[in-house]
């Protein structure tokens, strides 16, 4: 079959993205507008503001995605565009000129899940690599095992997924959430709190393995999740007689969850700058970056005394730990052959290497996408269409966004 090329469109938060992506492994472009600079002086993202600069940046993008890809509005096979979930007039951005695009040049158009997007990212990277390796060894594809755990971890996510495919369906099992905050959420909201600069994740990263990570110790809510033998003793008493669907759903429904809560930490960071009297340092050190247009790390860390090295790498120490021991758990629990950490988090080199270390230890291969590609962009966006458009799953023109999409 010749290449299928789709572009594919995303717009959920604060990245204007389009890509070109061949039968949904071959990348031949992936461009991405980021908005920090607009968000950076509120220190989050502004939703009004989002929507305008996406409305400024998606026709350029789009056309900028299509000559670097070597194609044109016509020769692309299909368009694809993020549904939700994320910020509804930013959604609508992408959404409105996706559909504009598909009926103006008669192409099938598709909606994706954003999580299903994080998702492929992983996938996307794996056939390239198992492609290049298979170049190589001139072997199958013996590497990627269902069922696969994927640990979405991102800004707006903290979510662990049971993945499983057939013929082209890809179908998704949520089996742990986060109560509260999400990972990424955490992360730049203690960086905020520390007056580090925005968004927060990246810069902690980097300046976590300048500090102590066993100088302050937090304590992680430990969520007691349902038993599975709660599950097991409800499919032994039910035997063969296990066969009404609501039996089978309530049988699922007690298998147990995973789930994860990130408020009390940021709370904690809170009283320890309160304890220890840390707003003096912190509050000039925000007015210091405020001064420096657009600040280096080594400025970040020039500003920065031991003791607040200390508590960040402190800080991402136990995020690590919580979201590693938390989702082998559930590996294990659920018999699982591979695992997938995906989402902007997933580009934090401790949680990598951490995740290498352990999903190692226990035998279980773990795929990440790379870390360009844990965040938003539009290639993963595409990748997860291409299933879809082998299975013709096109939407029609009146398909509309949803803000509080789930999967599953
Ligand atoms: O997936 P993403 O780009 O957007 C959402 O769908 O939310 O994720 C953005 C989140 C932000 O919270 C950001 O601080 C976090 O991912 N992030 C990181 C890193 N890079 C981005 N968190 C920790 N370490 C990083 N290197
Ligand atoms: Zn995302």
């Amino acid at each position: 079959m010749p290449d299928a090329h789709i572009l594919g469109i995303e717009s959920s938060c604060d990245e204007t993205g389009a890509a070109v992506v061949g039968s949904g492994q071959r990348i031949l472009s992936n461009v991405v507008a980021s908005q920090i600079s607009t968000h950076q002086p509120y220190g989050g993202v502004v939703p009004e503001l989002a929507s305008r600069e996406h409305l400024r940046a998606i026709v350029p993008v789009v056309r900028t995605a299509l000559s670097e890809a070597g194609q044109t509005y016509e020769s692309v096979d299909a368009i694809a565009v993020t549904q939700g979930p994320g910020l509804a007039g930013a959604l609508l951005v992408g959404i409105s000129y996706a559909k504009a695009l598909a009926f103006a040049l008669n192409k099938p158009l598709i909606a994706v899940n954003h999580l299903e997007g994080h998702i492929h990212a992983v996938l996307l990277e794996q056939l390239q690599n198992e492609q290049r390796q298979s170049e190589q060894r001139q072997s199958g594809d013996d590497d990627l095992h269902f069922p696969v755990l994927a640990l979405v971890v991102s800004g707006g996510h903290t979510h662990l997924y049971l993945a499983q495919v057939q013929e082209n369906l890809w179908t998704y099992r949520n089996i742990g959430h986060t109560r509260d905050d999400a990972a990424g959420e955490a992360f730049d909201k203690v960086a905020k709190l520390l007056g580090l600069g925005y968004p927060g994740g990246p810069i902690i990263d980097r300046l976590a393995p300048h500090g102590d990570p066993h100088a302050v110790k937090f304590q992680m809510a430990q969520i007691k999740h349902r038993d599975r033998r709660d599950y097991k003793q409800s499919e032994h008493l039910q035997g063969d007689h296990l066969q009404s669907e609501h039996q089978q759903a309530r049988a699922e429904d007690s298998r147990p969850h995973f789930d994860f809560s990130y408020s009390g930490i940021k709370t904690a960071v809170l009283r320890y700058v309160e304890t220890e009297k840390l707003k003096p340092a912190i509050e000039a050190r925000r007015q210091a970056l405020a001064e420096i247009e657009k600040p280096a790390l080594e400025d970040v860390r020039g500003l920065c005394d031991r003791q607040t090295l200390n508590l960040v790498a402190s800080f991402q120490r136990t995020m690590v730990n919580d979201l590693v021991m938390k989702t082998l758990a559930a590996a294990v629990e659920y018999d699982v052959r591979t695992l997938f950490v995906s989402g902007g988090v997933a580009a934090n080199r401790e949680l990598r290497a951490a995740f290498e270390r352990e999903a190692g230890m226990q035998g279980l291969p773990v795929f990440f996408p790379s870390r360009a590609l844990s965040t938003d962009n539009a290639a993963m966006i595409a990748a997860a269409a291409f299933p879809k458009f082998l299975r013709r799953e096109f939407v029609a023109m009146d398909f509309s966004a949803e803000a509080g999409m789930r999967l599953s």
